[in-house]
């Protein structure tokens, strides 16, 4: 056997195993370093010597020496040997610290711990019926999906929207808005922050969500214009000029019910605003050239498959359907016009309507 291995290659897929073992052992750090508040420390303080910061963010400094170091070597702060101390460029702070920056990346972290905290009970819907359910997981996995996808919401939400077909004017106006799947409610934040005039409803059949959401609310100080209800994607009450699926739609059970039922809660002139992660339609080429297609593929057979396999239907799309195939589930549900209104490296903006 040994006589066909290629030298070269052999250790250049070491090499890139080693990288992601390096790889998740760092989003372990960082995750820590949120939760501790090590990096906020460091935004102020820095640059500080270990015991500072340890003092400061209330931790074991030999602990945080060793933390620091890891940091350090992983390139992610800087170390002045000359008085042993460490520091967070400004870049950095805005992706590790500053949790208001467009950029802040650290707490998203939390998604990939949930990851771990799930493998046995993943381990067990991988050897049975595929299905685990949202409510199901650590309550790791909601927290960081918020943060996975809140600070590109309020960098992104009013381009998108002004990327829609006459959505922005009505918005303005005032308007009637669902956010169906929402989560911990972070679009439906941005949305009421940034439309006034605009009454915005977020759904969501994870009580737990719900009820986090509303505290946002409350803290975000839009209670007035952001209502929050605990109910599933084919069973909330009103009609509206906007409704919204925010990665979610293909976590649905029935992802083609969920655009019926919007359909059937839109006005006559209303639209469906539909985000989901960014993939390419060909196959191979999504295998291939989609930089985002490996960190979706592993999230979408850790939660997003597994939790549409959890409801009646299981479509089970998975977090890389691409626009054709979420064509198809609008043209399925009724609607007659379906188009790219945007793109970002993460996500794919897509507008229906019927
Ligand atoms: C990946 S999270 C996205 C949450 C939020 N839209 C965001 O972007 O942060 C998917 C959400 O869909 C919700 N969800 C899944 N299936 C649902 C269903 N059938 N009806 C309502 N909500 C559902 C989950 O509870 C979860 O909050």
């Amino acid at each position: 056997m040994t006589a066909h291995v290629d030298e070269a290659r052999l250790e250049e897929y070491m090499r890139r195993i080693l990288g992601y073992m390096t790889g998740s052992a760092v989003c372990y750090g960082i995750w820590l370093g949120d939760e501790l508040g090590l990096y906020r420390v460091l935004a102020e303080e820095g640059p500080a010597r270990p015991d500072e910061i340890a003092a400061k963010a209330g931790c074991n400094p030999r602990l945080v020496r060793e933390w620091l170091d890891g940091q350090a070597a992983s390139g992610l702060i800087s170390y002045d040997a000359d008085d042993d101390s460490y520091d967070l460029s400004g870049e950095a702070a805005m992706i590790l610290a500053d949790d208001t920056s467009p950029v802040f990346t650290a707490r998203a972290m939390n998604a990939v711990g949930a990851f771990y905290a799930d493998f046995d009970t993943l381990t067990a819907a991988f050897r049975g019926t595929g299905a685990l359910g949202w409510a199901d997981h650590s309550p790791r996995l909601f927290e960081g999906t918020e943060w996975m996808f809140r600070s590109g919401y309020r960098l992104y939400l009013p381009d998108w929207i002004a990327a829609l077909d006459g959505v922005q004017a009505k918005l303005a106006a005032g308007a009637r808005v669902a956010d169906v799947g929402c989560g911990h409610g972070a679009s439906v934040i941005a949305m009421a922050s940034a439309f006034p005039n605009s009454r915005v409803w977020g759904f969501d059949f994870h009580q737990p969500s719900i009820a986090t959401a509303r505290k946002r609310a409350e803290e975000a100080g839009v209670t007035a214009r952001a209502t929050f209800e605990a109910a599933p994607a084919n069973g909330y009450p009103g009609s509206f000029d906007l409704i919204c699926f925010f990665d979610c739609l293909h976590d649905m059970g029935d992802p083609v019910g969920a655009a019926r039922y919007a359909r059937e809660h839109l006005e006559p002139d209303g639209t469906v605003l539909l985000v989901e992660p960014f993939a390419l339609d060909d196959h191979v080429a999504n295998l291939t050239a989609n930089p985002v297609a490996p960190l979706f593929f592993h999230a979408s057979f850790a939660v997003c498959a597994p939790n549409s396999l959890s409801q009646p239907v299981g479509a089970a799309l998975g977090a890389q359907a691409g626009e054709a195939r979420l064509r198809k589930v609008f043209e399925e549900a009724g609607y007659t016009r379906f188009r790219r209104a945007a793109e970002t490296p993460l996500n794919l903006i897509l507008e229906a309507r019927p």
